[in-house]
């Protein structure tokens, strides 16, 4: 049996103070006038088939994947949202901090209550200092996995790799289910279930795979050999890869045959040039890679492989994942060999954080304050597998938001079953240890910030003085490895949220300064709707 969170991994959640510190970056002499961007994402359901394979796609703007939110560090981001998805939603710009601007943070039942039908609904946030690989996605219930998922990159004027790649090209890996995720979810939420993960159909890259219809239901509109995407590599020149993980709930290796990549990014993150064949990545984790299209002209695979280890027994019949890189001048139609890199990688954990450097070195700041919390997957009183984070399953008042019940000064009095935390000193340097009982691994996500990996491993934590507190990369989404821990350290200082499967917390960050803030009436608005 496994025990494996369903969607929704991402745990953390703070809501915290404003205490607006003054970004570093911003002390610096701007280059640039920052810009406002304004963006119009309509939400609705549309038939589509990116593999083939015919259903109802929850959509923004018609389209799957998403369009590209595409800003510049210091830039504001307007996004009006045009619900007309016949139910309630709300967008989450995941690994956004939201400095100032909690109340736009997008999570349901935390941040918001949700965006009604037929309802529009405006994000207004800037990202002072921030710039990156990022995505957005919906975040109520489990829509983005219908569809409701773009990419979001925040250019950095002061790249300090940019005159090492000539274009950039964005990446989205998922797996992909041929049934909503409201039906799948409710199969996943029964005894029957026992906490057996819904395992995918197929697995898309920018949209796009094939499948063989021969393997869909009777009845089904399947139509074989739909396309793979294709990304075309001018001999000689050099590509940023933005890679991001939209899974549900699967990782994969990533790799291009015969190309070397070097990571440059994570999350948000510079690092020091990392040379690897094969990435593993997991959900909602991006990275950057520059790769050079330094091969005789062909056609090579790009493939994103499912790591099966820790997917059910079925996942065994799962295909590679594939697209093509063309370079310019090959033949058009001619299937490219196969010449995977045979690098072994161990299943179901990070890279390596050791070899993921951040490029400019960073003190740490000594902890002042340590949690341990131990996550378990089991029944609940109906016999329903739950997860538990010391034995407290998260359940969220889609009506009251906690951040609500924050301005309205009763955040103390939230119940256990919203595993809340409050943080009343600004600036507390807090480590938590998570100790994972369960057999899968689970990607750990914060909102509002970003966490140094101190350290990660099987069984449990043996030596803490043992952890990386010299240059630990820092970035927002980090695997606990299954029967392992994780160690982590950030800063409580700012805003943010987000849900599920009872795998959440949320961290509340000064709530006598949240007080003091001043959402907008709009936003309060949607309270009363709902
Ligand atoms: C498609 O699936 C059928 C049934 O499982 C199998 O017999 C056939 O070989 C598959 N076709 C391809 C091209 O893989
Ligand atoms: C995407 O995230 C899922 C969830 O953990 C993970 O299983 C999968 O391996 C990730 N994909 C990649 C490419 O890492
Ligand atoms: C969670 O449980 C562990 C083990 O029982 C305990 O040591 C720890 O203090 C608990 N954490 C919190 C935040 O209560
Ligand atoms: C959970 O409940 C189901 C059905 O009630 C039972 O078959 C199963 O053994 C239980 N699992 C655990 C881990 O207790
Ligand atoms: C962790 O445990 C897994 C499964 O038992 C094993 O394959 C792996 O080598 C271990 N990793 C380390 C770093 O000890």
């Amino acid at each position: 049996m496994t025990f494996k969170i369903f969607f929704l991994l991402y745990c953390v959640i703070v809501l915290a103070n404003l205490i607006s510190s003054t970004p570093i970056w911003d002390q610096n002499v701007r280059a640039y006038e920052p810009k406002t961007n304004v963006f119009d994402l309509t939400i609705k359901k549309v038939g589509l088939a990116p593999d083939g394979f015919s259903r109802i796609l929850s959509t923004i703007n018609g389209q799957y994947p998403g369009p590209t939110i595409e800003v510049n560090k210091g830039d504001r981001v307007i996004i009006n949202v045009h619900n007309e998805l016949g139910e309630p939603t709300a967008i989450h710009s995941h690994g956004i901090f939201q400095r100032g601007t909690p109340w736009f943070d997008g999570a349901i039942g935390q941040t918001q209550c949700g965006i009604p039908d037929n309802y529009i609904f405006t994000y207004d946030y800037t990202v002072s200092d921030q710039f990156g690989t990022y995505w957005y996605h919906s975040h109520a219930t489990t829509q983005y996995v219908d569809g409701i998922v773009g990419a979001l990159i925040i250019h950095d004027p002061d790249d300090p790799y940019i005159t090492e790649y000539d274009e950039e090209i964005i990446v989205m890996l998922t797996d992909y289910h041929h049934v909503e995720s409201q039906i799948l979810l409710e199969s996943f939420f029964t005894p029957a279930s026992e906490g057996e993960e819904v395992f995918p159909d197929n697995g898309l890259i920018n949209g796009k795979n094939n499948f063989n219809c021969s393997q869909a239901p009777p009845g089904s509109t399947c139509v074989d050999n739909a396309g793979l995407a294709k990304f075309v590599f001018i001999p000689k020149k050099s590509y940023r890869l933005r890679i991001i993980n939209t899974s549900a709930f699967s990782s994969f290796f990533f790799s291009i045959d015969k190309h070397e990549m070097e990571v440059i990014e994570v999350e948000g993150s510079y690092t020091k040039r990392n040379k690897i064949h094969r990435l593993p990545i997991n959900v909602a984790q991006r990275y950057s890679v520059i790769v050079t299209a330094n091969q005789p002209v062909d056609n090579y695979v790009m493939r994103s492989e499912f790591q099966k280890t820790c997917m059910p027994d079925e996942a065994s019949k799962l295909p590679v994942i594939t697209a093509i890189v063309h370079y310019d001048g090959a033949p058009e139609d001619s299937a490219p060999k196969d010449a995977p890199w045979k690098d072994f990688l161990e299943e179901c954990i990070d890279l390596d954080h050791k070899t993921l450097q951040p490029l400019y070195e960073e003190k740490v700041p000594e902890a002042t304050k340590e949690m341990e919390l131990v996550i378990a997957f089991h029944n609940d009183s109906l016999g329903i597998v739950k997860a538990f984070l010391n034995e407290s399953t998260y359940v969220p008042n889609i009506y009251s938001p906690s951040l609500l019940k924050a301005f309205a000064g009763q955040i103390y009095d939230l119940p256990p079953a919203r595993n809340a935390f409050i943080f009343d000193n600004f600036g507390e340097v807090v480590d938590i240890s998570f100790i994972n009982t369960d057999e899968g691994e689970h990607p750990f996500h914060i909102h509002g910030h970003q966490f140094w990996v101190l350290g990660t491993g099987n069984g449990t934590i043996v030596d803490k003085d043992a952890l990386n507190k010299v240059n630990p990369i820092k970035r927002d989404t980090s695997t606990i490895p299954a029967k392992g821990w994780m160690v982590f350290r950030f800063v409580a200082d700012n805003p943010g949220w987000h849900l599920q499967s009872g795998l959440l917390m949320q961290l509340i960050e000064f709530p006598e300064e949240i007080k003091k803030m001043n959402p907008p009436q709009e936003w309060a608005r949607l309270c009363d709707l709902t």
